[in-house]
Order: structure tokens, then C-alpha cells, then sequence
């Protein structure tokens, strides 16, 4: 499998530090970071690579853009995992739609595009033939797309509910269990590396909220967009409200939920008790999906993190190697 990878960050790094270390079949013919690319038909050297990353802060030519490397380059699957813009989905979107008219593959952790332009781009791919796959949008590691499109292929999802940012979850741990203010809180969850570039995209309920529109666009080939969620963030959450809700044995947790049948797509702060299945601390994730045959299964995991993403984007991969096995 010839791969490119768009993104030299967290997740390009651990895709490409997982391709050495598991020796997976993958030959990469093309990288590109923010300031520069490499093409190279004969395949690239991945610890090269994050060698020249580590020491000169670029991966390739500085006269070589990322839409060069998906034009130019020999691939068959494009790995897109720059930086989630989420109010224009640039230059991702470009991307995904130049190499879906290429006619390659694209397996990407990029939310913005998914969250834009849903039906759009999954009907270029359907048009080309081609597969456009999401896993690691939605919850990191979890492999909730493959879930929901395999094991409960025979179900109706009546509804969601997910605690689908992680940074929040560690920020209402940190203040339930410590006592931390919300700033404190923050802070940490900022040098741990889970935060988005822009920490008020998590903190505002944002990217909770982009993750139920992919969802609810999946699931039910809905065609909503953000502006359709009712957001409410934890950035006006107090210690206090935090210490009341404990009192009672309770505590909060930001929710993403989606329920078709009451119109409802809403990512708010939820008062719930101690022991419901999806209050977890730290950087967890979870969501429950409620279904008509198999009941309410909940999936629990790591919800981003360098390997966690690359799980989930190395997971999109080998699918495609077995689905187009054989083909041409
Ligand atoms: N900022 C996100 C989170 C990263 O904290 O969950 C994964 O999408």
C-alpha cells in the first residue's frame, strides 16, 4: 500500500513512528508538513524523516506545498492529518477533494472537512470510487466508526450519548478531585498535549459538538452542521457547582448526545450520577450508543494521543487494503 501523509504533527508523527516500529506494509511516497514536502516514488525513510523534523523543525523542500505532494506524488491511500480548521476546513478539504479526484483513497483525522462538507465529499468518493474513511475524527482510539458500520450493521440507532472531548473530561476531573480552579485545570491539560491548537474550540463545547455532527451525519445520513448543535461549553463551570453536585453523589461531565426522534443534537455540561457508565476521569472518552437489538453499548477508550489517533488512522488503512484487495 503506497501511502502520502499531509501533517507532521502529533498524529503524522505517530503514524509514521508506528509504520517502523509494527512494519506494516506500507510504503510512504510522500510527506508533507505546513512548510514543505517530500516526493519520493521509491518510498521515504519514516525515521529519516522525523529525524530531519526533530533537528530543522521541516520535513521536506521548503519549495514543495502540501497540494504539490497530493498532486504529484504515487499513492494509493492519502493520510490527511493537518491542523482541524474548522470554520473553513482549508486547506484540508482541498486536499481530500484533489486526491479523491485522483481517484486515491483518503483516511483522515482532520474534523473540519468531515464537519463542512459531510455529503459533499462522500459523494465525490462514491462518484470516484473511492474510499473516504474517518475513524480517527470521532473519539480517537475508539474504533466507533467500525462499530457502528460492522458489528451493529444490523441495528437502528435510536440515539448517542458521548463524552466525546477528552480535555474537558480531564479539566472536570481535575477540579472535582483536586479542587482545581478552571484555569488551573486547563493549564495541565494543555501541557499534556491533548488540547486542540486553539483550547477554546474544547473548552466552548466546540469540538464535542463537531464530533456529534459527524456522528449524526454517519449514522443517520443527516445534513447537519454545526450551527444545528445546542452548545454549551465548561469555560463558565465553577469549583463550586462542581463541590454541590458531588455532595450529592453526582458529579458533571460535558455530553455530546443526539436523539433523532426529539430533534435533539446538544452538547451541554450534564449533572450525573457518580456511577453512570459514562463518567470516567481523565482524558477518557465514551460513548453509548442506544440500538433496537443490541440494547445500549457503551465503548470506552482513549480519546486522542499520538498513537491512539494513529490507531484508528492505521486501522482506515489496512480496511481499505482488504476491502479493494485484489482490485486493480
Ligand atoms: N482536543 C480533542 C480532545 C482531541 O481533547 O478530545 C481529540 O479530538
Amino acid at each position: 500500500m503506497r501511502i502520502v501523509i499531509l501533517g507532521m504533527g502529533s498524529v503524522g508523527r505517530g503514524v509514521l513512528a508506528s509504520i517502523m516500529e509494527k512494519d506494516l506494509p506500507f510504503t510512504v511516497t510522500g510527506i508533507a508538513d505546513s512548510k514543505s514536502g517530500i516526493v519520493d516514488p521509491s518510498g521515504i525513510d519514516p525515521g529519516k524523516v522525523m529525524t530531519i523534523k526533530r533537528e530543522k523543525g521541516i520535513c521536506g523542500n521548503p519549495g514543495i506545498t502540501p497540494i504539490d505532494v497530493v498532486r504529484q506524488a504515487d499513492y494509493d491511500v492519502l493520510v490527511e492529518v493537518t491542523t482541524t480548521n474548522a470554520t473553513t476546513g482549508e486547506p484540508a478539504t482541498s486536499h481530500i477533494r484533489e486526491a479523491i479526484m485522483r481517484g486515491r483513497h483518503v483516511v483522515t483525522s482532520n474534523k473540519g472537512p468531515l464537519a463542512l462538507h459531510f455529503r459533499e465529499l462522500k459523494a465525490l468518493a462514491r462518484e470516484h470510487d473511492v474510499s473516504l474513511r474517518y475513524e480517527a475524527t470521532v473519539a480517537g482510539a475508539i474504533p466507533v466508526m467500525h462499530t457502528i458500520e460492522n458489528g451493529l450493521a444490523g441495528n437502528r440507532i435510536n440515539a448517542i450519548y458521548g463524552v466525546l472531548n477528552g480535555t474537558c473530561n480531564y479539566i472536570l476531573t481535575r477540579m472535582a478531585e483536586e479542587g482545581l480552579s478552571y484555569e488551573q485545570a486547563l493549564i495541565e491539560a494543555r501541557e499534556l498535549g491533548y488540547a486542540e491548537a486553539d483550547p477554546t474550540y474544547d473548552v466552548k463545547g466546540i469540538d464535542a459538538a463537531i464530533k456529534v455532527v459527524i456522528l449524526a451525519n454517519t449514522i443517520w445520513n443527516m445534513n447537519v452542521g454545526l450551527s444545528d448543535v445546542e452548545v454549551t461549553g465548561i469555560d463558565l463551570l465553577t469549583t463550586a457547582a462542581i463541590r454541590l453536585a458531588e455532595e450529592q453523589d453526582c458529579t458533571i461531565r460535558l455530553l455530546g448526545e443526539a436523539v433523532p426522534n426529539k430533534n435533539l443534537l446538544r452538547v451541554s455540561p450534564r449533572i450525573l450520577p457518580r456511577d453512570h457508565p459514562l463518567v470516567l476521569n481523565g482524558t477518557l472518552n465514551a460513548l453509548t450508543l442506544s440500538t433496537d437489538l443490541a440494547g445500549d453499548i457503551t465503548l470506552i477508550g482513549k480519546g486522542a494521543g499520538s498513537k491512539e489517533t494513529a490507531s484508528a488512522i492505521i486501522g482506515d488503512i489496512l480496511f481499505i487494503k482488504r476491502m479493494y484487495a485484489g482490485r486493480a
